[in-house]
């Protein structure tokens, strides 16, 4: 991949403080990209090098007003309310999150022209070609929706966007300590006993840099727009498989509380397809999860002390 063809490129991140988003950043300030990032939050002191906006992205008239200042070349849209959970309350925020910032940024790319949108979809989002799939999460219905928007607009208004479908990322610094492996590894290091489900569900794990660089890849890539891209590392792993292996990382002495918790209904199980993205741009991943765990321990060992109270309660995933 060339990352020098990114140096001087007006680029927008959304989602740019959350876990992938500073990854995704500091790759493309590495290659000499001009960085603008997002946040509803205002981001003090925080590096000093991404030129931040502070919006919410469900606000159109605000966003637009945004983004034909900046008018950037590519946009990476990271920004979502990351949350699989079945609650009721979550289709609200989901929805205006996930679903009307997408419409919206797609909305205004095409409007204002740009290179390429890369949207970041999602493992647990149904199947587009089979059409009587039922979501199983407003989550899901939101990035399905979303998904279907953005073939919508590429078909009618020729926007050049790229579907990055994500698998279950994971590494070093997620700070949504609700997260399976953030918490089991927090759990863990400060000696106390995970509550777990079944552990049955297996899930295609990948590293977060391997995500970093194929959201890269997926931006400089031609003629792959209107594609959906698998990110992914191609490979089913268990739940419980992934816990013993921090477990025996950490400390194989306590005790794992397995069917402590129900397991979620309409779980989906679903493996990328990692030799349909390389033959479409060159990407494989890099990272074993031995090594990728090994690291993402380390972090937590030497970071993990502030975001301990926040295991409290139970892991949804
Ligand atoms: N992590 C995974 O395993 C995974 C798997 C599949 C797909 N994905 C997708 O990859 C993307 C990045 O995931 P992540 O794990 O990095 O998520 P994350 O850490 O939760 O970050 C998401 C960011 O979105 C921003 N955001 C949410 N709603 C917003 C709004 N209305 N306006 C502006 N900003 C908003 C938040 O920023 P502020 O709070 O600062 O505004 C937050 O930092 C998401 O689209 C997610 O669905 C992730």
């Amino acid at each position: 991949m060339e990352l020098s063809q990114l140096a001087g490129r007006r680029i927008f991140v959304t989602g740019a403080g959350g876990f992938i988003g500073v990854y995704l950043c500091r790759a493309l300030l590495g290659c000499g990209a001009e960085v603008h990032g997002i946040s509803r939050k205002e981001q003090v002191g925080s590096r000093d090098d991404i030129r931040w906006w502070r919006g919410d992205l469900a606000d159109m008239p605000g966003i637009r007003k945004i983004i034909t200042t900046i008018k950037p070349d590519i946009i990476f849209h990271l920004a979502s309310h990351v949350a699989g959970s079945r609650d009721l309350r979550l289709v609200w925020p989901t929805f205006q999150s996930n679903l009307v910032s997408t419409v919206n940024l797609l909305t205004i790319a095409s409007e204002i022209g740009c290179q390429r949108i890369i949207l970041t979809g999602s493992l647990e989002e149904p199947e587009s070609d089979s059409g009587d799939t039922v979501p199983c999460s407003p989550y899901a219905a939101a990035k399905g929706a979303s998904s279907s928007y953005a073939r919508m607009f590429h078909a009618l208004y020729q926007t050049p966007v790229v579907m990055a479908r994500l698998f279950m990322v994971y590494g070093p610094g997620q700070q949504d300590v609700s997260k399976l492996i953030p918490y089991v590894t927090l759990s863990l290091l400060n000696k106390q006993s995970p509550k777990l489900g079944s552990g049955q569900r297996r899930i295609d794990w990948v590293f977060v840099e391997d995500v970093v660089a194929g959201l890269i890849a997926a931006a400089q890539t031609p003629n792959i727009e209107g594609r959906v891209i698998d990110l992914g590392s191609g490979a089913l792993v268990s739940i419980r498989t992934i816990v013993q292996q921090l477990a025996d990382q950490i400390d194989p002495q306590i005790e794992l509380m397995w069917g402590a918790l129900p397991d979620r209904p309409m779980e989906q199980t679903r493996v990328a397809n990692i030799s349909r993205t390389y033959e479409a741009m060159g990407w494989t991943p890099t990272t074993s999860l031995a090594v990728g765990l090994e690291r993402t321990v380390d972090w937590y060992r030497e970071h993990g002390g502030s975001l301990h109270q926040k295991t409290e309660g139970h892991c949804v995933l």
